[in-house]
């Protein structure tokens, strides 16, 4: 986690430069309401636009965290598309590797668990997520083309449901530690 300090810096630093900087400066800094109270002509007043009318729950998110979820969900996306691309040339041994990139892992469950820590239900669905994968890859070992779709689709389900139900909310250091009580920042 070294290697990403200066980058997180620099994250943390623009976060501060834009909407969080009024809420920095105040006596009780709080990143969450900072948009809405911050009238101003960089984007806040267009930022707090936005969050009142996606209406869904926010997930306090440290930029770094914004940013490896935003990549992470990329990757999750490539592992639907090499999944269906290989399942049309029924290519199993395919299949299974790309099932592998969003299957359960203790390592998945520590990220989803670090992602979700400041919204309630948000690590449950994540883990759900996963765990409906799982089934993608003993439906490929068994050659069962039926089985992999529903499988795939199963598990595309607890993607737009988590998508329906949450968003990212972007907030500095101290906020997301009140938020979430940890004091974890990766
Ligand atoms: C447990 C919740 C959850 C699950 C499960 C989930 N996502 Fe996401 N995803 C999110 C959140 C939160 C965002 C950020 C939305 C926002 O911008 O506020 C997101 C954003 C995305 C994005 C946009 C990334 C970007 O560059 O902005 C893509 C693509 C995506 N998800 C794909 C997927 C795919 C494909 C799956 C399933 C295979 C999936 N996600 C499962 C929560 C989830």
């Amino acid at each position: 986690m070294n290697s990403s300090r200066p980058l997180q810096l620099l994250a943390l630093t623009l976060a501060a430069s834009a909407c969080q900087r009024s809420a920095a400066e105040s006596p009780a800094p709080h990143a969450a309401s900072a948009p809405a109270t911050a009238a101003s002509p960089d984007g806040c007043a267009a930022a707090a636009q936005l969050a009142a009318m996606d209406t869904r729950k926010p997930v306090p998110l440290q930029p770094m965290m914004a940013w490896h979820q935003k990549q992470n969900m990329m990757e999750h996306l490539v592992a639907i598309q090499r999944i269906t691309a290989a399942l049309a040339q029924q290519d199993w041994d395919e299949v299974t590797k790309a099932a592998a990139l969003i299957e359960s892992s203790p390592q998945m469950q520590q990220m989803c668990q670090h992602m979700g820590a400041g919204a309630e239900g948000f690590t449950d669905l994540a883990l759900e997520f996963h765990h409906r994968a799982d089934a993608i890859a003993p439906a490929a070992r068994a050659q069962d083309t039926a089985a992999v779709l529903t499988a795939t689709a199963h598990t595309l389900e607890a993607c737009t449901r988590c998508h329906a139900t949450y968003r990212q909310q972007v907030m500095d250091a101290q906020a997301w530690e009140a938020k979430t009580g940890s004091s974890l920042a990766h």
